[in-house]
Protein backbone atom coordinates (compact mmCIF):
# COMPACT_ATOMS: atom_id res chain seq x y z
CA UNK A 1 0.00 0.00 0.00
CA UNK A 2 1.40 3.31 -1.20
CA UNK A 3 2.13 5.74 1.48
CA UNK A 4 -0.02 9.03 2.46
CA UNK A 5 1.46 11.89 1.13
CA UNK A 6 0.68 14.79 4.78
CA UNK A 7 3.62 16.33 4.28
CA UNK A 8 3.27 18.92 1.58
CA UNK A 9 -0.72 19.47 2.49
CA UNK A 10 0.34 22.34 4.84
CA UNK A 11 1.63 24.43 2.25
CA UNK A 12 -0.99 23.75 -0.04
CA UNK A 13 -3.78 24.83 2.78
CA UNK A 14 -1.34 28.50 3.12
CA UNK A 15 -1.37 28.68 -0.79
CA UNK A 16 -5.22 28.70 -0.22
CA UNK A 17 -5.05 31.10 3.07
CA UNK A 18 -2.98 33.50 0.95
CA UNK A 19 -5.74 33.42 -1.99
CA UNK A 20 -7.78 34.27 0.78
CA UNK A 21 -6.51 36.69 2.62
CA UNK A 22 -6.14 34.97 5.79
CA UNK A 23 -3.45 35.19 8.16
CA UNK A 24 -4.02 31.63 9.79
CA UNK A 25 -6.62 29.50 10.19
CA UNK A 26 -7.83 27.46 13.34
CA UNK A 27 -8.55 24.08 12.00
CA UNK A 28 -10.68 22.39 14.89
CA UNK A 29 -12.69 19.70 12.61
CA UNK A 30 -10.97 16.48 13.43
CA UNK A 31 -10.93 14.81 10.14
CA UNK A 32 -9.11 18.03 8.92
CA UNK A 33 -6.78 17.84 11.61
CA UNK A 34 -6.00 14.57 10.91
CA UNK A 35 -6.11 15.03 6.79
CA UNK A 36 -3.13 18.30 7.87
CA UNK A 37 -1.12 16.24 10.04
CA UNK A 38 -1.97 12.60 10.62
CA UNK A 39 -2.98 12.87 14.34
CA UNK A 40 -6.02 10.66 14.95
CA UNK A 41 -7.14 11.18 18.43
CA UNK A 42 -10.32 12.69 19.30
CA UNK A 43 -9.83 16.50 20.43
CA UNK A 44 -7.27 18.26 18.94
CA UNK A 45 -6.98 22.06 17.78
CA UNK A 46 -4.68 22.98 14.64
CA UNK A 47 -3.60 26.43 14.51
CA UNK A 48 -1.68 27.27 11.02
CA UNK A 49 -0.16 30.33 10.01
CA UNK A 50 -0.01 31.12 6.23
CA UNK A 51 2.84 31.93 4.04
CA UNK A 52 2.96 35.27 5.30
CA UNK A 53 1.96 37.20 1.53
CA UNK A 54 -2.21 37.36 3.08
CA UNK A 55 -3.40 39.67 5.82
CA UNK A 56 -1.59 42.38 7.89
CA UNK A 57 -0.44 41.11 10.24
CA UNK A 58 0.80 37.56 8.91
CA UNK A 59 5.03 38.58 10.27
CA UNK A 60 4.10 40.81 13.15
CA UNK A 61 3.55 38.06 15.62
CA UNK A 62 5.34 36.00 17.60
CA UNK A 63 4.73 33.25 15.42
CA UNK A 64 5.62 34.51 12.13
CA UNK A 65 4.74 32.46 8.93
CA UNK A 66 4.40 29.28 7.75
CA UNK A 67 3.96 27.45 11.12
CA UNK A 68 1.43 24.72 12.75
CA UNK A 69 0.89 24.08 16.28
CA UNK A 70 -1.44 21.18 17.05
CA UNK A 71 -2.53 21.30 20.81
CA UNK A 72 -4.09 18.16 22.72
CA UNK A 73 -3.92 17.24 26.42
CA UNK A 74 -2.13 14.59 28.22
CA UNK A 75 -4.29 11.66 26.91
CA UNK A 76 -2.50 12.14 23.43
CA UNK A 77 0.93 13.32 24.62
CA UNK A 78 2.53 9.82 22.93
CA UNK A 79 0.23 9.41 20.47
CA UNK A 80 0.33 12.67 18.57
CA UNK A 81 4.43 12.93 19.04
CA UNK A 82 4.11 9.12 16.75
CA UNK A 83 1.49 10.23 14.48
CA UNK A 84 3.14 13.33 13.54
CA UNK A 85 6.56 12.24 13.02
CA UNK A 86 5.41 9.26 10.92
CA UNK A 87 3.25 11.55 9.07
CA UNK A 88 6.45 13.98 8.23
CA UNK A 89 4.10 17.16 8.91
CA UNK A 90 6.03 19.75 9.91
CA UNK A 91 3.67 20.74 13.10
CA UNK A 92 4.51 21.84 16.66
CA UNK A 93 2.97 20.43 19.20
CA UNK A 94 1.75 21.47 22.49
CA UNK A 95 -0.14 19.35 25.31
CA UNK A 96 -2.23 20.54 28.37
CA UNK A 97 -5.32 21.87 29.54
CA UNK A 98 -7.95 23.31 27.81
CA UNK A 99 -6.61 26.77 29.18
CA UNK A 100 -2.59 25.92 28.41
CA UNK A 101 -3.82 24.68 24.98
CA UNK A 102 -5.28 27.98 24.60
CA UNK A 103 -2.79 30.39 26.00
CA UNK A 104 -0.55 28.22 23.74
CA UNK A 105 -2.62 29.19 20.39
CA UNK A 106 -3.12 32.64 21.43
CA UNK A 107 0.94 32.97 21.77
CA UNK A 108 1.66 31.43 18.48
CA UNK A 109 -1.13 33.63 16.48
CA UNK A 110 -0.05 37.03 18.75
CA UNK A 111 -0.37 40.10 16.30
CA UNK A 112 -1.35 37.39 13.58
CA UNK A 113 -4.73 38.82 11.77
CA UNK A 114 -7.22 38.08 10.18
CA UNK A 115 -7.76 34.89 11.74
CA UNK A 116 -9.87 32.05 10.19
CA UNK A 117 -12.70 29.76 11.78
CA UNK A 118 -14.27 26.99 10.09
CA UNK A 119 -17.60 27.87 9.94
CA UNK A 120 -18.89 24.95 9.05
CA UNK A 121 -17.75 23.66 11.56
CA UNK A 122 -17.59 25.76 15.11
CA UNK A 123 -20.46 26.35 17.06
CA UNK A 124 -21.67 29.93 18.11
CA UNK A 125 -20.18 29.80 21.69
CA UNK A 126 -16.82 28.15 20.11
CA UNK A 127 -16.99 31.40 17.78
CA UNK A 128 -17.63 33.99 20.49
CA UNK A 129 -14.66 32.33 22.69
CA UNK A 130 -12.35 32.11 20.06
CA UNK A 131 -13.15 36.04 19.10
CA UNK A 132 -12.56 37.22 23.02
CA UNK A 133 -9.44 34.59 22.60
CA UNK A 134 -7.79 36.12 19.74
CA UNK A 135 -9.68 39.22 18.31
CA UNK A 136 -9.84 39.19 14.61
CA UNK A 137 -11.42 36.26 13.86
CA UNK A 138 -13.51 35.61 10.35
CA UNK A 139 -15.41 32.66 9.34
CA UNK A 140 -13.83 30.85 6.51
CA UNK A 141 -15.41 27.78 4.50
CA UNK A 142 -14.14 24.69 2.66
CA UNK A 143 -10.49 25.65 2.53
CA UNK A 144 -9.28 22.40 3.48
CA UNK A 145 -12.31 20.39 2.34
CA UNK A 146 -11.67 21.38 -0.71
CA UNK A 147 -7.74 19.90 -0.75
CA UNK A 148 -9.19 16.65 0.57
CA UNK A 149 -11.42 16.91 -2.95
CA UNK A 150 -8.49 15.03 -4.77
CA UNK A 151 -6.96 12.09 -3.20
CA UNK A 152 -3.42 10.78 -3.52
CA UNK A 153 -2.10 7.26 -4.39
CA UNK A 154 -2.15 6.27 -0.31
CA UNK A 155 -5.63 7.86 0.21
CA UNK A 156 -6.26 5.82 -3.20
CA UNK A 157 -5.22 2.87 -2.04
CA UNK A 158 -7.27 2.85 1.56
CA UNK A 159 -10.19 3.32 0.01
CA UNK A 160 -9.95 0.47 -2.45
CA UNK A 161 -8.86 -1.57 0.35
CA UNK A 162 -12.14 -0.73 2.79
CA UNK A 163 -13.98 -0.80 -0.51
CA UNK A 164 -12.58 -4.37 -1.73
CA UNK A 165 -13.27 -5.76 2.48
CA UNK A 166 -16.93 -4.96 1.61
CA UNK A 167 -17.12 -6.46 -1.02
CA UNK A 168 -15.87 -9.28 0.47
CA UNK A 169 -18.10 -9.08 3.38
CA UNK A 170 -21.02 -9.16 1.00
CA UNK A 171 -20.26 -12.59 -0.97
CA UNK A 172 -20.00 -13.98 3.04
CA UNK A 173 -23.02 -13.37 3.91
CA UNK A 174 -25.47 -12.36 0.77
CA UNK A 175 -26.93 -16.30 1.11
CA UNK A 176 -28.57 -15.00 4.21
CA UNK A 177 -31.07 -13.06 2.94
CA UNK A 178 -33.25 -16.56 1.57
CA UNK A 179 -33.09 -17.52 5.33
CA UNK A 180 -35.87 -15.84 6.97
CA UNK A 181 -33.51 -13.42 9.01
CA UNK A 182 -34.50 -9.68 10.20
CA UNK A 183 -32.46 -6.78 8.77
CA UNK A 184 -31.17 -6.89 12.10
CA UNK A 185 -29.74 -9.75 11.76
CA UNK A 186 -28.32 -9.58 8.39
CA UNK A 187 -27.00 -5.86 9.11
CA UNK A 188 -24.96 -7.43 12.13
CA UNK A 189 -23.73 -10.42 10.08
CA UNK A 190 -22.46 -7.89 7.47
CA UNK A 191 -21.18 -5.48 9.75
CA UNK A 192 -19.66 -8.47 11.44
CA UNK A 193 -17.75 -9.88 8.52
CA UNK A 194 -16.70 -6.80 7.78
CA UNK A 195 -14.92 -7.07 10.56
CA UNK A 196 -13.44 -10.01 10.22
CA UNK A 197 -11.93 -9.26 6.84
CA UNK A 198 -10.54 -6.27 8.50
CA UNK A 199 -12.25 -3.16 8.55
CA UNK A 200 -11.39 -0.87 11.42
CA UNK A 201 -15.29 -0.38 11.76
CA UNK A 202 -18.36 0.52 9.52
CA UNK A 203 -17.98 3.30 7.31
CA UNK A 204 -21.45 4.59 8.62
CA UNK A 205 -24.59 3.03 9.95
CA UNK A 206 -25.83 -0.24 7.80
CA UNK A 207 -28.77 0.35 5.95
CA UNK A 208 -31.21 -2.84 5.46
CA UNK A 209 -34.55 -2.46 4.01
CA UNK A 210 -36.58 -5.64 2.67
CA UNK A 211 -40.03 -5.11 1.24
CA UNK A 212 -41.73 -1.90 1.94
CA UNK A 213 -39.18 -0.27 3.73
CA UNK A 214 -37.11 -0.40 1.15
CA UNK A 215 -39.01 2.61 -0.46
CA UNK A 216 -37.08 4.65 2.77
CA UNK A 217 -34.00 5.81 1.96
CA UNK A 218 -32.04 6.02 4.59
CA UNK A 219 -34.17 3.01 7.17
CA UNK A 220 -32.19 2.02 10.04
CA UNK A 221 -32.65 -1.91 10.31
CA UNK A 222 -35.70 -3.49 12.18
CA UNK A 223 -36.68 -7.07 13.63
CA UNK A 224 -38.72 -6.98 10.78
CA UNK A 225 -38.15 -10.26 8.54
CA UNK A 226 -36.57 -10.27 4.59
CA UNK A 227 -39.07 -12.81 3.01
CA UNK A 228 -39.57 -14.01 -0.27
CA UNK A 229 -40.69 -11.10 -2.31
CA UNK A 230 -39.17 -8.88 -0.70
CA UNK A 231 -36.76 -6.06 -2.84
CA UNK A 232 -34.08 -5.49 -0.14
CA UNK A 233 -31.54 -2.08 -0.55
CA UNK A 234 -28.27 -3.11 1.66
CA UNK A 235 -25.93 0.09 1.88
CA UNK A 236 -23.34 -0.16 3.61
CA UNK A 237 -19.18 0.85 3.55
CA UNK A 238 -15.87 -0.27 5.32
CA UNK A 239 -13.40 1.70 7.01
CA UNK A 240 -9.66 1.08 6.88
CA UNK A 241 -6.96 3.86 8.66
CA UNK A 242 -9.61 6.48 8.23
CA UNK A 243 -10.56 5.94 4.74
CA UNK A 244 -14.25 5.00 3.67
CA UNK A 245 -15.99 2.74 0.82
CA UNK A 246 -19.79 3.12 -0.04
CA UNK A 247 -21.82 0.65 -2.03
CA UNK A 248 -24.91 0.04 -2.66
CA UNK A 249 -27.12 -2.62 -4.11
CA UNK A 250 -30.93 -3.86 -4.02
CA UNK A 251 -31.59 -7.83 -4.00
CA UNK A 252 -35.13 -9.74 -4.66
CA UNK A 253 -35.44 -12.36 -2.22
CA UNK A 254 -36.81 -15.60 -3.99
CA UNK A 255 -36.22 -15.05 -7.49
CA UNK A 256 -36.25 -11.50 -9.97
CA UNK A 257 -38.10 -8.64 -9.67
CA UNK A 258 -42.13 -8.84 -10.97
CA UNK A 259 -44.33 -6.69 -12.09
CA UNK A 260 -43.95 -2.36 -11.18
CA UNK A 261 -40.58 -3.61 -9.25
CA UNK A 262 -38.81 -4.96 -12.27
CA UNK A 263 -39.38 -1.91 -14.06
CA UNK A 264 -38.37 0.17 -11.27
CA UNK A 265 -34.64 -1.51 -11.06
CA UNK A 266 -34.18 -1.67 -15.06
CA UNK A 267 -34.89 2.50 -14.88
CA UNK A 268 -32.39 2.69 -11.78
CA UNK A 269 -30.16 0.12 -13.48
CA UNK A 270 -29.73 1.89 -16.04
CA UNK A 271 -29.65 5.12 -14.81
CA UNK A 272 -26.75 4.12 -12.63
CA UNK A 273 -24.63 3.23 -15.38
CA UNK A 274 -24.94 6.11 -17.33
CA UNK A 275 -23.83 8.47 -14.84
CA UNK A 276 -21.06 6.03 -14.08
CA UNK A 277 -20.44 6.20 -17.86
CA UNK A 278 -20.43 9.93 -17.28
CA UNK A 279 -17.84 10.62 -14.24
CA UNK A 280 -14.83 12.23 -16.44
CA UNK A 281 -12.71 14.77 -15.87
CA UNK A 282 -13.81 18.01 -16.82
CA UNK A 283 -17.46 17.02 -16.30
CA UNK A 284 -19.42 19.11 -13.57
CA UNK A 285 -20.70 17.49 -11.15
CA UNK A 286 -24.13 18.82 -11.87
CA UNK A 287 -24.22 17.07 -15.37
CA UNK A 288 -23.41 13.58 -13.64
CA UNK A 289 -26.57 14.23 -11.81
CA UNK A 290 -28.45 15.23 -14.83
CA UNK A 291 -27.90 12.47 -16.69
CA UNK A 292 -29.17 10.18 -13.65
CA UNK A 293 -32.29 12.11 -13.10
CA UNK A 294 -32.94 12.30 -16.96
CA UNK A 295 -33.52 8.92 -17.38
CA UNK A 296 -35.81 8.12 -14.42
CA UNK A 297 -37.38 11.50 -15.35
CA UNK A 298 -38.22 9.41 -18.70
CA UNK A 299 -39.58 6.30 -16.90
CA UNK A 300 -42.33 8.61 -15.11
CA UNK A 301 -40.29 8.73 -11.81
CA UNK A 302 -38.66 12.23 -11.26
CA UNK A 303 -40.54 13.10 -8.30
CA UNK A 304 -39.94 9.43 -6.50
CA UNK A 305 -35.82 10.24 -6.78
CA UNK A 306 -36.02 12.83 -3.80
CA UNK A 307 -31.99 12.59 -2.88
CA UNK A 308 -29.15 13.77 -5.08
CA UNK A 309 -26.95 11.40 -7.22
CA UNK A 310 -23.65 11.11 -5.08
CA UNK A 311 -21.38 12.36 -3.19
CA UNK A 312 -17.52 12.81 -2.19
CA UNK A 313 -16.15 9.82 0.05
CA UNK A 314 -12.32 9.93 2.32
CA UNK A 315 -12.56 10.24 5.28
CA UNK A 316 -15.84 11.40 6.01
CA UNK A 317 -19.00 8.98 4.13
CA UNK A 318 -20.08 12.70 2.74
CA UNK A 319 -17.69 15.51 1.85
CA UNK A 320 -17.00 17.27 -1.11
CA UNK A 321 -18.04 17.62 -3.80
CA UNK A 322 -21.56 17.21 -3.89
CA UNK A 323 -22.78 15.33 -7.07
CA UNK A 324 -26.50 17.39 -7.34
CA UNK A 325 -28.41 19.92 -8.79
CA UNK A 326 -26.49 22.45 -6.38
CA UNK A 327 -23.20 20.56 -7.38
CA UNK A 328 -21.00 23.57 -8.70
CA UNK A 329 -17.29 20.96 -8.67
CA UNK A 330 -15.66 20.00 -12.48
CA UNK A 331 -14.46 16.67 -11.99
CA UNK A 332 -10.55 15.97 -11.80
CA UNK A 333 -8.86 13.11 -11.49
CA UNK A 334 -7.90 11.79 -8.11
CA UNK A 335 -11.87 12.54 -7.23
CA UNK A 336 -13.64 10.07 -5.48
CA UNK A 337 -17.56 10.19 -5.87
CA UNK A 338 -20.22 7.75 -5.72
CA UNK A 339 -23.30 7.63 -7.93
CA UNK A 340 -26.31 6.40 -6.25
CA UNK A 341 -29.72 7.09 -7.85
CA UNK A 342 -33.21 5.64 -6.45
CA UNK A 343 -36.35 5.16 -7.32
CA UNK A 344 -38.78 5.06 -4.23
CA UNK A 345 -42.98 4.12 -4.35
CA UNK A 346 -44.10 4.45 -1.07
CA UNK A 347 -46.18 1.36 0.54
CA UNK A 348 -44.56 -0.81 -2.40
CA UNK A 349 -40.64 -0.77 -2.28
CA UNK A 350 -37.52 1.20 -3.50
CA UNK A 351 -34.41 0.46 -5.71
CA UNK A 352 -31.25 2.21 -4.73
CA UNK A 353 -27.77 0.93 -6.86
CA UNK A 354 -24.52 3.01 -5.53
CA UNK A 355 -21.01 2.34 -7.17
CA UNK A 356 -17.69 4.41 -5.10
CA UNK A 357 -15.44 5.74 -8.14
CA UNK A 358 -11.95 6.97 -8.10
CA UNK A 359 -11.71 9.50 -11.49
CA UNK A 360 -9.12 8.84 -13.57
CA UNK A 361 -6.98 10.85 -16.26
CA UNK A 362 -9.91 9.45 -19.21
CA UNK A 363 -12.80 8.42 -16.99
CA UNK A 364 -12.99 6.72 -13.80
CA UNK A 365 -12.40 3.16 -12.18
CA UNK A 366 -14.93 1.67 -10.07
CA UNK A 367 -13.63 1.03 -6.09
CA UNK A 368 -16.87 -1.06 -5.41
CA UNK A 369 -17.61 -4.21 -7.72
CA UNK A 370 -19.82 -6.08 -6.22
CA UNK A 371 -22.26 -7.58 -9.27
CA UNK A 372 -25.37 -6.01 -9.12
CA UNK A 373 -26.96 -9.31 -8.66
CA UNK A 374 -30.70 -9.08 -9.17
CA UNK A 375 -32.18 -11.92 -7.29
CA UNK A 376 -31.11 -14.29 -4.48
CA UNK A 377 -32.52 -17.48 -4.15
CO1 LIG B 1 -23.54 7.07 -0.53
Amino acid sequence: MRALDVAPRLDRLRARLDDAGVAALIVTNLANVRYLTGFTGSAAVLAVTSGGSGGSGGSGGSGGPGRALLTTDGRYRTQSAEQIASARAPVEISIGTTQAQRDAVRSLLAGVGPIGLEADHVSWSDSRQWGELLGDVVPTSGHVEALREVKDEGEIDRMAKAAAIADAALQEVLPMLAERVSEEEFALALDTAMRRNGAESTAFETIIAAGPNSAKPHHRPTPRIIAAGDPVVVDFGAAFEGYRSDMTRTFFVGGEPEGELARVFAVVRDSQARGVAAVAPGIGCKEVDSVCRAVIAEAGWADRFEHGTGHGVGLDIHEAPTVSQLGTATLAPGMIVTVEPGVYLPGTGGVRIEDTLVVTEDGSRPLTNFEKTVAVV
